[in-house]
């Protein structure tokens, strides 16, 4: 099945699903994209630099604008339909709310900066993997968001529509995120992947030729089982690294801010954890730097290597990948028209990507997966991506 039909078959059940549940004129369709992490990881959250692209698998949402104030919330892929009343949502989720807690996230981010009333009607649907590393979570919201500026006619930029889905996962569901996810979704641009300064927010966009490598998904089909836990643990120790650093070498506001060399000086204060904690943060900068300058002097060979570097550091000082995750890093880079290969998301199960030369992923599969299947029993997905296009309005 091409993109292009999955696309459209997915827009047909949509808006039947939406018809359905609520009736009446057809509705709005929107889209938001998922991303892949290319390097910059676990540095968001530390005011690093990030590399991600957005990818053209994503979130579709269906909206209608109501004026009775009620909330209807329904999933192509979650049983929970969710209904509530605006002047029910406060200003954190509900466990019964589920999945429905990243659009009303973004509702009540709406109605608190914007005083939009009156309720929605909602159906989303997806065609990536939900909860691997792709980030639906950040598509759904800035999906809603883009869907709600539309029927409020609330003329919102891409920056707005990032803020507000990033509030969403964060004040709203909970989860001590980064910002990087929200701001791949909300400001891609085809062709295009996003370098994201975290420390300002600032961002510029560098081109990706999608005709000199391909990006394929290798899917371990390990759940991520730790990764709120370890995820939130990562975000601790590298503030406490940070504190270390401002009292035993300088004052910075973010630990990405520190060089390699500022590292070493603190290295007597630092646990060991810590001191490996911040080794990665100030070295994937350090990868950042020279995966850009590779991507910009077309060398995707170089980019590659930085992207199985930082799967190695995320593995041995980051501690976030699992054997799953190095199992099939390792076969994928046995292989050799693999450019590099990283774990990608969060991290703890899930997906990890690899970059190869056009047209190879045959071969590539092949090897991971007599390898894989070997080693743990279980057949890997792959999926083979392109680069996407930004959030807005889908024509029909
Ligand atoms: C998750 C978070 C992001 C980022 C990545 C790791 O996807 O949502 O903010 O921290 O992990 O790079």
């Amino acid at each position: 099945m091409t993109p292009e039909n999955s696309r459209k078959g997915l827009l047909e059940r949509l808006e039947g699903r939406f018809r359905a549940e609520f009736g009446g004129a057809a509705p709005r369709c929107f889209f938001a994209p998922g991303r892949i992490n290319l390097l910059g990881a676990h540095l968001d959250y530390s005011g690093g630099d990030v590399l991600p692209m957005a990818i053209d698998r994503g979130i579709y949402a269906a909206a209608r604008a109501r004026s009775d104030g009620r909330l209807r919330l329904v999933s192509l892929d979650q049983e929970l339909v969710v209904e509530v009343h605006e002047d029910d949502v406060g200003l954190h989720t509900r466990p019964e709310w589920g999945w429905a807690g990243y659009p009303l996230g973004v509702w009540q981010g709406l109605r608190h900066r914007y005083g939009i009333r009156g309720g929605f009607e909602l159906v989303v649907g997806g065609d990536m993997a939900m909860a691997s590393g792709l980030s639906s979570s950040a598509a759904i919201e800035v999906a809603t968001a883009v869907a709600l500026d539309a029927v409020y006619g609330l003329g919102l930029s891409r920056q707005d529509i990032a803020v507000i889905s990033h509030a969403a996962e964060t004040g709203f569901v909970g989860v001590r995120c980064g910002i990087m996810d929200q701001f791949a979704s909300a400001l891609a641009q085809p062709g295009k992947v996003l370098l994201l300064h975290c420390a300002g927010p600032s961002y510029e966009h560098v081109p990706f030729d999608g005709e000199a490598c391909d990006v394929l998904v290798l899917d371990t089909k390990k759940p991520r089982e730790l990764a709120k836990s370890g995820f939130n643990q990562r975000v601790a120790e590298c503030a406490s690294a940070r504190e270390i650093l401002c009292t035993h070498v300088r004052d910075l506001p973010h630990l990405a801010l520190f060089t390699p060399e500022d590292l070493l000086r603190a290295e007597a204060v630092l646990s060991d954890v810590l001191f490996r904690r911040a080794r990665h943060v100030v070295t994937e900068m350090v990868r950042v730097k020279t995966g850009v300058a590779a991507l910009r002097e077309h060398d995707y060979r170089k980019l590659g290597q930085q992207l199985t570097a930082s799967h190695l550091s995320g593995a041995t000082d980051y501690e976030v990948t699992c054997d799953e995750l190095d199992e099939i890093a390792e076969a994928a880079i046995s292989h050799e028209s693999v450019f590099g290969v990283r774990f990608t998301g969060a991290g703890f199960g899930g997906c990890a990507i690899a970059l190869h030369r056009p047209g190879a992923a045959p071969e590539v599969e092949k090897v991971v997966t007599e390898r894989f299947e070997a080693r743990f029993g279980v057949t890997p997905g792959f999926d083979l991506l392109r680069i996407g296009m930004g959030p807005g309005e889908v024509e029909r």
